[in-house]
């Protein structure tokens, strides 16, 4: 059987696929395998090894006729058509838990970063700016104590509530439903969206990305924020309309923004984004720690080795894909 791997991975991971597989790995570690080489390759495929930049779509899949198991390695996979794969019987696994407490770090890594300054004011020393201690300079937002607003409370979320009440911080949450017993674990506090926004000192997008969930934040829901609010985004880009949150932070109508994802990826240097003086932008690196990804890519193979000898994935996003013909 063969699998597809469209990235470079750890050795010892493709090691595991193959001992028992044929395997073809796109050998580059940061650029994504061309979309043409992949429906090439994909079309005596058994199983693919994906990630969230490939895009994973219909004609792809109609290209793939032996296709059995697609495993991601991510939690997110708006980037392959689910309907599709079900309909054609394939499995799609991903990686969920192992990853929420490395971006639950990363999303407050952000935050700290954006409301401190702490990228311009490493910058200005770089650039030989700094002539001494200035009662004003470079001065942020307080963290410790203020509001926190999470949109999308799931793992994830937790973990970033868990870290703000080190720092003393109220939470204050927004999810499609209400969660009674994340409440009564961490003492967080349910609100409408309008509500969140407006009460909120840091609003956290947190959210999958889904129809319903697509640029949920745009000039409505910027408007309704404080002027010393900042915005932070590790969930998906396509949450936040990107051309409403640069006109809201160029004319100051909220004070900053920390994003480790865009609506299309990767940005490049002259991205509108990256000339303003109050956004701290990241690429895509919410679970980029060693042991994060080695976890994730284990797992990864390890649904690739399930699927493949017929059993349930470690995690399935589309269980109905176990019930057909039954
Ligand atoms: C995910 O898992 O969905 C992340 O965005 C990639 O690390």
């Amino acid at each position: 059987m063969k699998v597809v791997i469209t990235r470079r991975i750890p050795e010892s991971i493709k090691q595991m696929l193959e001992n028992d597989y044929n395997v073809y790995m796109w050998q580059e570690d940061n650029e994504p395998i061309p979309y043409e080489l992949l429906l090439e390759q994909v079309k005596d495929a058994d199983a693919l090894f994906t990630n969230v930049s490939d895009r994973i779509d219909k004609q792809l899949l109609q290209a793939a006729p032996n296709l059995k198991v697609i495993s991601t390695m991510a939690v997110g996979y708006d980037n392959i058509d689910i309907d599709e794969a079900t309909a054609r019987g394939i499995c799609v696994g991903h990686t969920p838990d192992v990853l929420s407490e490395a971006v639950a770090d990363l999303t407050f890594a952000l935050l700290l970063a954006t409301a401190r300054k702490v990228v311009e004011a490493m910058d200005y020393i770089k650039e030989g700016s700094w002539r001494g201690w200035g009662p004003m300079l470079l001065t942020g937002q307080n963290v410790y104590n203020s509001t926190m607003g999470i949109i999308g409370m799931g793992a994830i979320g937790k973990g970033v509530a868990r870290r703000a009440s080190g720092f003393g911080m109220k939470v204050l949450y927004h999810n499609r439903r209400r969660r009674e017993d994340v409440e009564q674990e961490l003492g967080v506090e349910y609100c409408t969206l309008n509500d969140l926004l407006q009460a909120s000192d840091f609003v956290v997008m947190l959210a999958p990305a889904t129809p319903e969930t697509r640029r949920m934040i745009g000039e409505r829901e910027l408007s309704l924020m404080k002027p010393t609010a900042i915005l932070i985004n590790t969930s998906r880009g396509s949450n936040i309309d990107e051309s409403a949150l640069c006109s809201a932070l160029k004319e100051r109508q909220i004070w900053g923004a920390g994003l480790d994802v865009f609506e299309v990826e990767p940005i490049h240097a002259n991205h509108p984004l990256i000339a303003l003086d109050n956004v701290v932008v990241l690429p895509h690196i919410g679970s980029a720690t060693i042991a994060t990804r080695m976890e994730m890519a284990e797992m990864t193979a390890q649904n690739i080795r399930l699927g493949l000898s017929g059993a349930k994935l470690i995690h399935t996003v589309n269980p109905d894909v176990y019930n057909r013909g039954s």
